[in-house]
């Protein structure tokens, strides 16, 4: 079953003579449950084509489907709802808030929604190990910490589909392996669809599908 649909997808940002086009003509089909790994250069387009899927930027043209829903479809107000309910994301950079405790952090996501999250929280802060860090704030963590703390809180609401620009960029080996062993046991436990961007080829191996990018168009 297809979640997930990209349709004749342009991107081109600026205009006249300082304009970049970062994607082009891009299709793509997503079902429900793949784990996604996009690969390719740097500046060959793949933030660019995740935060268009997530709906956090907008194409020059095409649209993207999310389970039937037409994103462009939709007002901010409507697409901030849709992530709110389909969609967790893990970025590069934490952007975690810094006055609030790891706890508080985890939670966010179910801020206005029904989820009793108190069980699996915990559960998350066990497997990401960072349940003895729960009442810190996020200077106190280091980068490895924080960027699992970023990792629990998109995985809070046990999201349909998750977003992931290259979630381990910033963690030890070791980390790392754990970090995907758990995106993969989450993925199979609640039939989620991940859609990661990596440059480290190693990761592909937990992919079911690869997609290569490459100045802005796909490669078979
Ligand atoms: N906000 C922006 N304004 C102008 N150009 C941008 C912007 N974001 C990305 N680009 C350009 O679009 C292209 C694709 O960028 P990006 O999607 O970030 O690539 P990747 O994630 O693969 O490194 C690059 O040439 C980049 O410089
Ligand atoms: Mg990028």
């Amino acid at each position: 079953m297809t979640i997930l649909k990209v349709k004749n997808l342009n991107k081109v940002y600026g205009k006249e003579e300082i304009k970049v086009k970062a994607l082009s003509n891009i299709n793509l089909e997503i079902n429900k449950g793949e784990f996604v790994v996009i690969v390719g250069k740097s500046g060959s387009g793949k933030s660019t084509l995740l935060h268009i899927m997530a709906g956090i930027e907008t194409p020059t043209n095409g649209d993207v489907i999310i389970d039937d829903i037409s994103i462009s479809s939709l007002n901010e107000k409507e697409r901030s709802l849709l992530r709110k309910e389909k969609i967790g994301l893990i970025f590069q950079s934490y952007n975690l808030i810094p006055v609030l405790t790891v706890e508080e952090n985890i939670k966010l996501p179910t801020i206005n929604t029904n989820n009793k999250s108190d069980e699996y929280i915990n559960e998350l802060m066990d497997l990401l190990h960072i349940s003895d860090r729960k009442t810190h704030l996020p200077s106190q963590l280091s980068g490895g910490q924080q960027q699992r703390v970023a990792i629990a809180r998109a995985l809070i609401n046990k999201p349909a589909i998750i977003f992931a620009d290259e979630p381990t960029g910033n963690l030890d080996t070791k980390t790392e392996s754990e970090v995907l062993q758990l995106l993969k046991e989450s993925q199979k436990k609640y039939n989620q669809t991940i859609i990661m961007i990596t440059h480290n080829i190693d990761i592909a191996k937990y992919a079911d599908k690869v997609i290569k990018i490459e100045d802005g168009v796909i490669r078979e």
